[in-house]
């Protein structure tokens, strides 16, 4: 077998020194416990190779860098919070169901900055929450029957940690996934799915909703529609303009509402450095809720009820820090207050009342813009382009291929990345975490649960440049490389790949491929 011995080390995993946080759910992937096989702690995990010690990297975690978390400026604004009664005082009693008031005005201005939208976003737009996993439930439990909402459609690959949530709705067995192309959601492949779940659910006689009652502050939509319009977790995509206008238009046909996870938005910079550098400190597109907002009308066009067909939900989880577990919403001003009547907010006001006093403070200061503009957006580029390097030189030879490569602006946390024919990702990465001491998340975990047969994810995998150290990224993906070409060289020499002892890399061969 051609296969360089050098290459091939016979590695076995020594100590795991803590398991993996929020991102370890096998619960609801497609491939049940795999995920918990991949996931390590990044950066701590010791491993051998070839009987020398050689840390574990992991580019599955989708977590910020602990360098990147702001530490001084959240230390200085909590302590003007809490050494400053007419903050301190509100920030530690129960507060309004909206939020923050002044968190609110914050935002407001700064997604103005940023958006640009046509005219300034107003205060009520914007609801205070407790981060984007938890307002989906809250949207949920508002908005949402569990037998009139006929679907949720859910864009694939999906944010995988966003299934339970919908299940936990009552939407068990009704998660159904819309496949995207190079521009973003299929258009057509949606439109014909809603028009059959609508004649199913005529059939049926679904036509109202029976499990909640009628409230004057929120209504039941019949769909919705799941999506992280740019730079998607996780296939990094970004939809574009045109299908964000049709997704809108195609929402409002079919009463649903949709949920654009938002969150990735301001972790942007140029593809390349000697591209046309256009300006980082402004979104490249308008969000979908944006669209809504003035599409046709807008969501004060005749006829319409007034909630609007989407939300955006934005956080500051990629930005400050998951830890905060604050976030806000946009919609109209009657869905942000809908947003705020669910019922656990009602009972002891909005989530996050005390971090909120800290986020107001960062924005109002101007610390979080610069710590975005200055620190994140150069950092992640940096580390981007180290492992979009690395991936030219020990990836794409091999036959890997990558989405949107034209594009000038890129972001967010991942790189997705289609192994060539006839590879298994599942088999790649469970090779990667034995052999190579690499943890990489594998397309399938990225499944509608629903889906008997995810189609276009069985090659796919995610890599992440956000958690490990700047230093290991390329050794990562040279191991990732080192991993792909040993299955492609031993392709071929099954009968002798099978006589070779167990903890050989070609033993394992077959049976990963
Ligand atoms: C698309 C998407 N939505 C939501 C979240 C989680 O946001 P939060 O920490 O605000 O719950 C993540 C985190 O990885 C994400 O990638």
């Amino acid at each position: 077998m051609a296969v360089n011995k050098m290459l091939l080390p016979d590695v076995s995993l020594v100590r795991f020194a803590s398991s993996e946080g929020a991102i370890s759910d096998p619960g609801l992937c497609n491939a049940p416990g795999l995920l918990e096989k991949l996931t390590t702690c990044g950066g701590l995990t010791v491993g051998k190779m070839n009987g020398t010690s050689e840390a574990i990297i992991d580019l599955l975690k989708g977590w910020p860098n602990p360098a990147l978390l702001p530490v001084a400026q959240i230390k200085t604004a909590s302590s003007i919070a809490l050494s400053t009664p007419e903050i301190s005082t509100p920030a530690l009693l129960y507060g309004p169901d909206v939020g923050y008031e002044p968190l609110r005005e914050c935002i407001a201005n700064w997604l103005t900055q940023f958006y640009q939208p046509p005219t300034p976003i107003p205060a009520e737009r914007i609801c205070i929450t407790g981060g984007a996993s938890q307002n989906v439930a809250c949207i949920l439990q508002v908005f949402s029957d569990p037998i009139y909402t006929r679907n949720v459609w859910m864009v694939s690959p999906t944010y995988f940690l966003a299934m339970r949530i919908f299940e936990d709705s009552g939407f068990h067995g009704r998660l159904r996934s819309v496949p995207e192309d190079e521009q973003g959601v299929d258009i057509e492949y949606l439109r014909k799915a809603l028009r059959k779940s609508e004649e199913k659910a005529i059939a049926e006689g679904n036509t109202k909703p029976t499990l909640k009652p009628v409230r004057p502050w929120s209504k039941i939509y019949r769909h919705f529609i799941y999506a992280v319009p740019t730079f998607s977790n996780p296939s990094s995509i970004t939809m574009s303009l045109e299908r964000r206008q049709q997704l809108v238009r195609l929402a409002r046909e079919y009463d649903a509402c949709i949920i654009a996870d938002d969150v990735y938005d301001q972790l942007q910079w140029p593809a390349s450095t000697t591209a046309a550098q256009s300006s980082t400190e402004h979104a490249i597109l308008p969000r979908i809720v944006d669209i809504d907002r003035t599409l046709d009308g807008g969501t004060d066009r005749k006829g319409a009820d007034g909630f609007g067909n989407a939300v955006s939900n934005g956080t500051f989880s990629k930005i400050v820090g998951p830890g905060c577990r604050t976030g806000w919403s946009e919609g109209t001003k009657k869905f942000a207050w809908g947003n705020s009547q669910v019922g656990s907010t009602r009972s002891g006001g909005a989530p996050s009342q005390l971090t909120s006093t800290f986020m107001s403070n960062l924005l109002e200061s101007g610390d979080l813009q610069r710590h975005i503009f200055q620190t994140l957006q150069p950092t992640y580029a940096r580390r981007y382009r180290i492992m979009m390097a690395a991936i030219e030189e020990y990836l794409i030879p091999l036959g890997v291929t990558l989405p949107q490569t034209s594009r000038d602006m890129v972001g967010g946390y991942f790189i997705w990345l289609t192994l060539p024919k006839p590879l298994s990702a599942k088999g790649v990465a469970m090779l990667a975490k034995k052999d190579g001491n690499l943890v990489i998340a594998p397309g399938n975990i990225f499944a509608v649960t629903s889906d008997k047969k995810p189609a276009g994810l069985s090659r796919q995998v995610r890599v992440c440049f956000s958690w490990e150290q700047e230093e290991i990224l390329a050794e990562g993906i040279r191991r990732l490389g080192w991993v792909i070409s040993s299955i492609q060289t031993s392709r071929g020499h099954h009968k002798k790949v099978k006589t070779r002892p167990p903890g050989d890399i070609g033993s394992l061969v077959d049976q990963y491929r």
